[in-house]
């Protein structure tokens, strides 16, 4: 049995909701690119752990990883709010409405359009968050993970997806444009100034990372 299949055996729960969600994926034709159930559960108990009250997501598709990250607010934060950013306004019908039929409607907004564009004008909003989800368009990780640190509350959490790419980012000779931005990417979020962060191999890999308090000067406390 291979590792990610022994962590799902063991650990994934039923989930009637994702059930539903990847329905709707497969009846509108989308392409089924969401989180898969262990990376989702494992976002719950990161928000959940965090007590985390805003959330920003980069990348929506039909809405399963913003539920997952929603839940985690569940019962401690009645103000809990998400923000997602999607480039697709179908894509973007689709998850409303798998949001809305999983109890989540009110909780969330979705910004349609580049989400470098979204993050800009969050900035110019003075919008702050404590928790992130970076998993769009891999040749714009780097930048995402720029406008997350700015618009972090100190203590932030940020995770990103497909860190691994399938074990790509391991092969020196693997020179695809995602690969090497998924490189440059861990190796930025290893060694960015404001962050504490690691790699897990979960799912895709997944890079959880903190905005050191007190780091609001550009290096570390
Ligand atoms: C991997 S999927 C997100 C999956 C979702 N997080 C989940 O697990 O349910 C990536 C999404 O990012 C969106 N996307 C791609 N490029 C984007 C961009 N420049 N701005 C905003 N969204 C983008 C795609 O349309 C797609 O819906």
């Amino acid at each position: 049995m291979e590792l990610q299949d022994y962590i799902s055996s063991q650990f994934v729960r039923p989930d009637s909701v994702r059930d539903d969600v990847m329905a709707q994926i497969r009846e509108q034709g989308m392409p089924e690119i969401s989180v898969p159930p262990e990376v989702g559960q494992f976002l719950t108990l990161l928000v959940r752990v965090s007590g985390a009250e805003q959330l920003l997501e980069v990348g929506t598709l039909g809405g399963y990883s913003a539920i997952c990250l929603l839940r985690g607010t569940r019962h401690s934060r009645p103000s809990a709010h998400l923000t997602s950013l999607e480039l697709k306004p179908e894509f973007a019908s689709v998850a409303k409405a798998n949001l809305a039929a999983a109890g989540y409607g009110d909780r969330v907004t979705i910004r349609v359009g580049p989400a470098l564009d979204s993050l800009q004008a969050l900035v110019e909003e003075g919008a702050r968050f404590d928790f992130f989800l970076i998993d769009a368009d891999k040749g714009n990780y780097i930048r995402y993970l720029e406008y997350a640190v700015q618009l972090a509350n100190p203590g932030a959490v940020i995770v990103a997806d497909n860190a691994l790419r399938g074990g790509r980012v391991l092969r020196e000779t693997d020179t695809a444009p995602s690969t090497v931005a998924l490189r440059a990417f861990n190796h930025l979020a290893a060694s960015h100034p404001r962050l504490d962060a690691m790699l897990l191999p979960l799912g895709d890999g997944l890079v959880v990372a903190q905005v050191l308090p007190g780091s609001e000067g550009g290096v570390r406390p």
